[in-house]
């Protein structure tokens, strides 16, 4: 939810902080701040509500900070609104301590009582400001005492970085429950919620657990354990360009990460597919569990969700397994029916998302083997997980996610397509069929891209509307949840998505002369079914875009004003083609509405609170 960012060397510390920053604003962008300590001027802090930029402008890109050690954080406001006041970092009453923090102190008020009713002055609404007065009360001449002290009354969820003026070179990180990476420089040593905001500098890095609490100088890393033991790291090196994180040319990072998706395909796919076969060298799973195999659970929140709803009509097909798709955020309130002959597959871009996390450990605590799909390596979710099946799509920054969900779904063919051959579901001859339209998928994408200008052109015609609905059947249906997602998360326009067939059953009492009914029909065997559907609203006064194959074309042109082709392939890869061209709708659609696209309002990309 927020981005932190540490740095501690021999350079001026304030414009390497403010580029870190522009690196995790997609963290959270409602306000910004540095704190920097310099022999000269001591502990300077900069705060500005709003984006990064105008922390920027306050400071002259740092230029007007001078000092090697620091600390920097972008915010998505929790406790108190955004203001100066509220933003990291926060400051003790005695100045010694300053604190940037990522999660939530959940006993934040008692303990801001008891510290209250000793005399201590809080400045800003957050929970966050008891960490640095809790650090300063414990702290006499040993600053880790003081900040085990501290961590041992906090509860909650935290990424910390803590600066103490009397040790001015070095910085301070602990981390419970949310993403902290350490990167090791030469003659500088860095902190940061995500690798994005160290590999310009460094490629050499590690991830700290929970519990642990590391302590960086210009030369070194040291990390402890909550007892303060020594913690010997394992060190990984990041293998992707920095470039990867940069828009490259294109006007917001959404509509190259869409662009992205046929090689991020590629490279999730094709290192999978061996001689027309699927091998999931990563995966611990043996074929004698795949059989004892009673039922299927995917958690996931969000669009990671939406993948889930898409997997359950193919996987079912597949397999005959029932599997259940819940809500990360639900399923860990639900005592959910799970025991060692269910398969509880997590999916997370992030791999952070609070609410996905803490469904993963209550499945492992009652019993359930965990499989992570998971885009950001190294992530709580990845690490806690019985095994992990990355979806290597690179860094994804813009906060409406697109080429992550392309992936995970293509995670999610792979896996389904070894458990139905360890099961023996399928022929021979069907098995080739699927994996070599698997291996189509890409360059299919490529030609749904070129479609652009036509869409373009479809949400230059809409963008004014205020509802949309996307209607379809079965995994149209499943695949209409994220088209519908992807637009009101950046356009703002209310949208809803709606299984074509329930529409008589209530809601089609909103259809009204002009309302835009986007209809998707990608699913030949009920073509028919929901052409009825199409009908139905059309004579209400919808207006119609619809979704569909070249073989359908005629029968479209009687009833929508628009029509957005897709190439033809099994069923179950459909939604794979289908979601491309909402999501550029949804692009196009905000653009015409002068959005904010790659980071809309009230949101941010990881979601590590409740
Ligand atoms: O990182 P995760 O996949 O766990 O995130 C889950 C959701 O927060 C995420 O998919 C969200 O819905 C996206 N912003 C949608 O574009």
């Amino acid at each position: 939810m927020c981005g932190i960012v540490g740095f501690v060397g021999h350079e001026e510390a304030a414009p390497i902080l403010l580029e870190g920053l522009s690196r995790l604003e997609y963290r959270g962008y409602d306000s910004a701040g540095i704190a920097v300590y310099g022999q000269e001027d001591g502990l300077q802090v900069y705060k500005a509500k709003g984006r990064l930029k105008a922390l920027c402008d306050l400071v002259d890109n740092g230029a007007a900070v001078h000092g090697t050690v620091g600390l920097g954080h972008t915010r998505w406001a929790t406790h108190g609104q955004p203001s100066d006041l509220n933003s990291h970092p926060h400051v003790s009453q005695s100045g010694r301590i300053a604190v940037v923090h990522n999660g939530i102190i959940e006993n934040y008020l008692t303990l801001r009582q008891r510290l209250q009713a000793r005399g201590i002055h809080f400045v800003s609404e957050t929970d966050t400001e008891v960490v640095a007065q809790l650090v300063d009360y414990y702290y006499k001449d040993d600053i880790m005492d003081a900040v085990v002290k501290a961590l041992s009354q906090v509860e909650g969820s935290y990424a910390l970085g803590i600066l103490c003026i009397d040790c001015p070179d070095q910085i301070i990180a602990a981390r419970k429950d949310g993403p902290l990476v350490l990167g090791y420089g030469d003659g500088c040593n860095f902190l940061a919620s995500d690798v994005t905001a160290v590999i310009e500098h460094t490629r050499d890095v590690s991830y700290m657990e929970d519990g642990e609490i590391a302590v960086l100088t210009a030369d070194s890393i040291k990390v402890y354990d909550s007892l303060l033991n020594p913690v010997e790291k394992e060190h990984f090196t990041v293998d992707w360009e920095i470039s990867a994180a940069e828009k490259g040319g294109y006007e917001h990072f959404m509509i190259k990460e869409i662009m992205e998706q046929p090689d991020a395909l590629r490279k999730c796919l094709f290192p999978r597919i061996k001689n027309h076969k699927v091998v999931l060298e990563d995966l611990s799973l043996d074929e004698e569990y795949i059989r004892s195999l009673h039922k299927i659970d995917i958690v996931a929140c969000g669009s990671s969700y939406h993948v889930g709803m898409v997997s359950k009509y193919f996987l079912e097909s597949l397999l005959r397994i029932p599997v259940e798709v819940s809500l990360a955020s639900e399923f860990r309130y639900c005592d959910p029916i799970v025991d060692e002959h269910t398969l509880v597959i997590v999916i997370s871009q992030s791999g952070e998302t609070a609410d996905t996390l803490a469904a993963l450990r209550q499945a492992k605590k009652l019993g359930a083997r965990t499989l992570g799909v998971v885009n950001v390596v190294g992530s709580s979710i990845a690490k806690e997980c019985d095994d992990v099946l990355y979806t290597w799509a690179g860094p994804e920054i813009a906060v409406a996610t697109t080429k992550a969900y392309s992936t995970q779904l293509g995670v999610l063919y792979l896996l389904g397509l070894h458990f139905a051959d360890v099961l023996g579901r399928l022929s021979p001859d069907r098995y080739d069929t699927l994996v070599r339209q698997l291996l189509l998928l890409p360059s299919c994408l490529e030609q749904v891209l070129e479609q652009k200008e036509n869409i373009q052109y479809l949400a230059f015609h809409y963008f004014n509307h205020e509802s949309i609905f996307f209607i379809g059947r079965n995994i149209d249906y499943a695949m209409g949840l994220e088209g519908s997602l992807k637009l009101k998360e950046i356009s703002y326009i209310h949208s809803e998505a709606y299984a074509a067939g329930e529409l008589k059953h209530g809601t089609i009492s909103l259809i009204e002369p002009g309302t835009l009914v986007v209809a998707l029909a990608t699913y030949g065997k009920l073509f028919d079914k929901t052409m009825s559907n199409i009908v139905e609203v059309k004579s209400r006064g919808a207006d119609i875009i619809a979704l569909t194959t070249e073989e359908h074309t005629a029968a479209m042109e009687s009833q929508a004003s628009g029509i957005i082709l897709v190439p033809e392939l099994d069923p179950m890869f459909m939604p794979s083609l289908a979601v491309v061209p909402l999501q550029l709708f949804a692009y196009y659609v905000a653009l015409n509405r002068g959005c904010d696209i790659d980071k809309p309002r009230n949101l941010a990309k990881s979601v590590t609170v409740e």
